[in-house]
């Protein structure tokens, strides 16, 4: 892993304690690196109605495009359990709408005292669905709407 990534690993990590996940216990932590150098946090949030459950990396890109951050060039994903869990298929097409050149970053709950693989999104989402994107207006790329 890039040395640079360590303060990504270790804010995914430090969003984990923030879980809500009471009906899984299963914690994770998600942080977005994006374009402007800023990092934003997500985690999972449960819910009695359990379809409902939102996952850390897709809480963090719901935050992040809130603070109008649409460029990402990493996210360092950290769950429980000793082993690096990777992000759901559901997850990785959300990431892909902002771009195939995202570096994956996944700690188990040992964060960087434990081992930190590094993927490509290309690598865990080939094929994914793009066939919008293709459509998007040359002046639309950044998908907000008209002021
Ligand atoms: N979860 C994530 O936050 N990210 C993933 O990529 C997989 C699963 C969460 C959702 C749920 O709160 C818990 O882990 C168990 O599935």
């Amino acid at each position: 892993m890039n040395e640079n990534f360590r303060p990504l690993v270790k804010a995914a990590c430090e969003a984990r304690r923030n879980s809500y996940s009471p009906y899984s216990t299963f914690r994770v932590g998600a942080a977005l690196l994006t374009g402007s150098g800023a990092i934003v946090r997500g985690t999972n949030v449960e819910n009695a109605s359990i379809g409902l459950s939102i996952c850390a990396e897709r809480a963090a890109v719901c935050s992040a495009v809130a603070a109008g951050e649409t460029r990402f060039t990493a996210i360092a994903i950290c769950a429980d359990g000793a082993e690096p869990t990777l992000p759901c298929g559901a997850c990785r097409q959300f990431l892909r709408e902002f771009g195939p050149d995202l570096t994956v970053l996944v700690a188990g709950d040992q964060g960087l005292q434990g081992a930190v693989l590094e993927f490509s999104l290309e690598e865990l989402i080939p094929h994914a669905f793009e066939t919008f994107l293709d459509n998007l207006a040359p002046d639309a790329d950044d998908g907000k709407g008209k002021s």
